[in-house]
């Protein structure tokens, strides 16, 4: 994307970090329009009178070999207050003179800081207190205060964890404050933004709408474009607009793949073609996804099969369509992240995202992918914005794959009848005691094992059922939620006694990380 001309901005320069869009996030949150650029694309001689700040991102880069980068260290000395993070942090004190070696010990994860001094960057991020607690991640740590810098915070393992030097404003923060683990760290950006950039605010979401929409048109231009609505969330938004945005040029297609939830397909298209009046293709390829998907339980395989399968469908229907260019996706930035493909900057692969890493090499259709850069609360606000219902706007998140990867193993339709049922049930309870909105996600799912039970004296081998319910605040990271004892025991009893298949449900409590939302 090229530098904005007309808005008033904070630059943010990406080294590769896996959270530089958090940190674009928390600027917007803060109601400023903010821009990432590259650290290999960016040239001191475009950074125009709208760049108010600098902030230097993360990254898995050392700053031993800065000589093999191509950043532009003009940037430096071109005035503009600058706050590194991490490795931000330890580029800019090495090109302002200061040293960085390997650490003793790596930080991962909490620490504490200790106060030095005072600085502006600084206010209320302590809250009156002399320690804070914040997230690390780095091997690296700066050594030797830069020249014309000050101390302002230590932790045990970094005894830089704050500099500054106030007089060219330049902040220095091992740590990353965009994470939410770091207490008050959206303080310490607002303060950076507001104290020490002196920006306004000129950001809200009726202006990302307009941007959004202004770049869907600038993208697709006169050409058709087809849109894979799921009638989740994520796909709901896009479609509505697209819908803004390009009109009687936009075809939804809903494909009916037969891993969705009890009675999905029929409300979708309740929803979108009927209230909505969106023009909807409604697909049903039941048997060709389950016949595609038959004897195969590699998770991964699985995810490939359905991403293909889904882009054989848009093209034989972009074809029929004709003179179809685009296909749009609701894909968000956390399944960016976990596919791997933002910039190179990850190290491992978590998982092929169906409507990321799924899709195969060869497409013919171009995609437009407008969201792809917003996290699961703003996609619902732009949802707002765009005028769609809160009942389509409060769903819990259903990943495109489906049922499929909440089947581990083998998938048979007897397995989809099963699950159909039992996450229904587990759907509705939630609904019928108000906990629905209290949680993020929620679903069953039907595990390949079998167990011993006993049902009026009866030996009975069945299914196991596992309950998964999580709270979290974007899917990037989550936690179980902790139901009554009462709820559970209800709805194991109407899963085990109302469903033939299953006799033994058990409740995921773990977090993510370690393990992910979905199984597979
Ligand atoms: P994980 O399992 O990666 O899930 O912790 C994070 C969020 O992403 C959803 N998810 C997907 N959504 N296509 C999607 O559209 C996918 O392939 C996919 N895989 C996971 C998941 O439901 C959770 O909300």
């Amino acid at each position: 994307m090229s530098l904005d001309k007309n808005i008033d901005k904070i630059l943010i320069i990406d080294f590769g970090s896996q959270f530089t869009q958090l940190i674009a996030r928390r600027i917007r949150e803060l109601g400023v329009f903010s821009e990432i650029v590259s650290h290999k694309k960016i040239r001191n001689n475009k950074i125009d009178v709208t760049v108010k700040g600098i902030i230097l991102s993360g990254g898995p880069l050392n700053v031993y070999e800065i000589n093999k980068y191509s950043f532009d260290k003009k940037i430096i000395e071109n005035g503009l207050p600058i706050l590194g993070i991490c490795f931000g942090h330890q580029i800019l004190s090495k090109l302002n003179g200061g040293r960085v070696k390997q650490s003793k010990h790596r930080e991962f994860g909490l620490a504490n800081i200790y106060k030095k001094k005072e600085s502006l960057l600084i206010k209320d991020f302590f809250n009156n207190k002399k320690i804070n607690k914040v997230w690390m991640s780095h091997a690296d740590q700066v050594s030797k205060l830069p020249k014309n810098f000050k101390l302002v915070a230590s932790s045990e393992n970094s005894k830089f964890a704050i500099i500054e030097n106030d007089f060219k404003k330049f902040y220095g923060v091992q740590f990353h404050p965009e994470v939410t683990h770091t207490e008050n760290g959206k303080k310490l950006i607002k303060n950076f933004i507001f104290l020490i950039c002196k920006i306004k605010r000129n950001w809200s979401s009726k202006d990302q709408k307009i941007k959004l929409i202004n770049e869907v048109k600038y993208q697709v231009g006169e050409n058709k474009v087809i849109c894979a609505l799921s009638g989740g969330v994520d796909s709901s938004v896009v479609a509505q607009l697209l819908n803004k945005a390009i009109g009687k040029k936009l075809y939804c297609i809903f494909v009916n793949t037969g891993l969705l939830r009890k009675d999905e397909e029929k409300q979708v298209v309740e929803t979108f073609k009927k209230k909505l009046k969106i023009n909807l293709i409604y697909v049903n390829a039941e048997n060709e996804f389950v016949k595609k998907l038959t004897n195969i339980s590699d998770p991964e395989k699985k995810r490939k099969i359905i991403g293909n399968l889904f882009i054989k469908i848009f093209e034989r229907y972009a074809k029929k369509i004709k003179n179809v260019k685009f296909l749009a996706q609701g894909t968000l930035y956390p399944d960016l992240i976990e596919s791997k493909s933002v910039t190179g900057s990850q190290t491992s692969k978590i998982k092929s995202h169906h409507n990321v890493g799924g899709l195969p090499k060869k497409m013919r259709l171009k995609l437009v992918e407008p969201l792809k850069f917003l996290f699961k609360d703003e996609v619902r606000k732009l949802g707002l914005e765009l005028n769609l219902n809160k009942e389509i706007i409060s769903r819990h998140p259903f990943p495109g794959p489906g049922l499929a990867i909440r089947i581990p193993g083998i998938i048979t339709k007897e397995k989809i009848n099963i699950l159909k049922q039992a996450d229904y049930y587990f759907i509705q309870a939630l609904r019928d005691h108000g906990l629905y909105h209290k949680i993020w996600q929620a679903y069953a799912a039907l595990l390949p094992v079998k167990t011993v039970g006993v049902m009026g004296d009866n030996r009975t081998y069945e299914y196991l059922c596992l309950l998964r319910a999580i709270t979290s605040e974007d899917g990037m990271t989550a936690d179980f939620y902790e139901f009554k004892k009462s709820f559970v025991q209800m709805i194991s009893n109407k899963i085990v006694n109302s469903i033939r298949g299953i006799n033994r449900v058990v409740y995921d409590v773990t977090s993510k990380p370690p393990s992910t939302i979905e199984l597979e």
